[in-house]
Parts: structure tokens; C-alpha cells; sequence
């Protein structure tokens, strides 16, 4: 199995659906460093802006508009990878630490695309589940928690801290609802179906889509 050329696949069909005059999100990780490249080989006269600062370092090493995402207030398109698909929609992001800001730019964006890789697909998610924790109140958010473990990884752009919560995942929209509401967790990584428009899946030779529950 070439998975770079399943990327390759997903990142230059995303890349079509971008249109001269867009606002666009960029996400993180390497399914979106393909995506940069077909983006910087079109053209398109559009502003992206990054998730973090690596995707921000790229995009502009390779040409592209980023704008500060405190100038705009929505977008139209963003464009990101996951690292868990279930059929049903649901996703799992921040393999990578940047989930935080992820979701912040998918909330604010039209239509959410997402571009993976056919390994990402997944009878059903399974931890592990990224975390952002407040470095505020750590161990005692850690307790609460249980069922997580710090990430050997650098503090976030916003001085958060990487976890992983690990413990059986049974119903994500319960296990979302629970870390939403538990105070020192600043976000998780779990993405509900009705934030995503649709899902590019590179398989072999092709690509094919999958719209969160609806048809292929
Ligand atoms: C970054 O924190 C993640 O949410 C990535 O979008 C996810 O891990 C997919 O990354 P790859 O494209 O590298 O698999």
C-alpha cells in the first residue's frame, strides 16, 4: 500500500474544490503537506489561514496568502486530515497536537473536507483520544481524568498541554460531552459527523468520497 500516494490522491482532489476569491483553513500533518503543494501549484488567488504554526511556516515557504486568524471572522472551506474515520462520520483528530486549533478554524468554516488515507477508516474509534489540558490544576484535572496520560511532546502554540485519554470508547458523542464539560481540559479530539462536509478516502489508484451519513 503507497500511502503517500493515497495522500497525494486526496490532497490534489481537495485542492480542485478550492475556488478563486475563498477564505480558507489549512489543518496539520502530512495528508495537509500534500495538500500545500497542490494548492501552491494551482494558484488560487484565495487567504488561508493555518492551524498551527508548522502548516503556517509551509504554506508561506511555498507561497501561499496566511492571514492571522484574528482578521477574519469565517470561512468558507477548510481542508484538513484525520487519524480515525468511522463509518457513521465520526472522527478522531490530533495525532499531532493541533486539535485545539483545528476545531477552532473547522468552527468557523462552510464546509469542512477531510482528506485521509484508507488506513484511517475504522470499524469504530478507539482510544487513543487527544487532549489539550490547562497546565493550571494539571495533576488534579489528570486525576479527575483517570484514564489519561501526559504526551512527551512540547507545550501547544497556546500553552496547552498534550494528553491522551484512553479508556473504552463505547459512544463518542458521550465521551465528547463528558471532556467538554470536565474544566481543565481545554479541548478534545473527537469531531462529530455534523461537522464534517465530507470525507476524501485515497484508496490505491482513486479516491472516493463519503458524505457523513449519506451515500458514497
Ligand atoms: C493534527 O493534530 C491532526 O489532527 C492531524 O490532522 C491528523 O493527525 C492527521 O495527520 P496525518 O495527515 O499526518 O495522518
Amino acid at each position: 500500500m503507497d500511502l503517500d500516494r493515497e495522500k497525494q490522491l486526496v490532497a490534489d482532489a481537495a485542492a480542485e474544490l478550492v475556488e478563486d476569491g475563498m477564505r480558507v483553513g489549512l489543518g496539520t500533518g502530512t495528508t495537509v503537506t500534500h495538500l500545500l503543494a497542490a494548492l501552491a501549484r494551482r494558484a488560487p488567488e484565495v487567504v488561508y489561514v493555518a492551524s498551527s504554526p508548522r502548516t503556517e511556516q509551509a504554506a508561506r515557504a511555498l507561497g501561499l496568502l496566511v492571514e492571522p486568524f484574528d482578521h477574519l471572522d469565517r470561512l468558507d472551506l477548510v481542508i484538513d486530515g484525520a487519524d480515525q474515520v468511522a463509518p457513521d462520520g465520526w472522527l478522531i483528530k490530533g495525532g499531532g497536537g493541533a486539535h485545539t486549533r483545528e476545531k477552532v478554524v473547522v468552527a468557523a468554516a462552510d464546509a469542512f473536507v477531510v482528506i485521509v488515507d484508507s488506513t484511517k477508516l475504522v470499524d469504530a474509534l478507539a482510544a487513543p483520544v487527544p487532549l489539550e489540558l490547562l497546565s493550571f490544576g494539571l495533576r488534579a484535572t489528570l486525576r479527575r481524568l483517570a484514564a489519561a496520560t501526559l504526551r512527551d511532546a512540547a507545550r501547544t502554540p497556546d500553552g496547552g498541554v498534550l494528553a491522551d485519554w484512553h479508556g473504552a470508547l463505547g459512544d463518542p458523542g458521550a465521551l465528547a460531552t463528558y471532556l467538554s464539560a470536565m474544566p481543565g481540559v481545554v479541548e478534545h479530539g473527537l469531531v462529530p459527523p455534523d461537522a464534517v462536509t465530507r470525507v476524501l478516502v485515497g484508496r490505491g489508484d482513486s479516491t472516493t468520497s463519503m458524505t457523513p451519513g449519506g451515500a458514497s
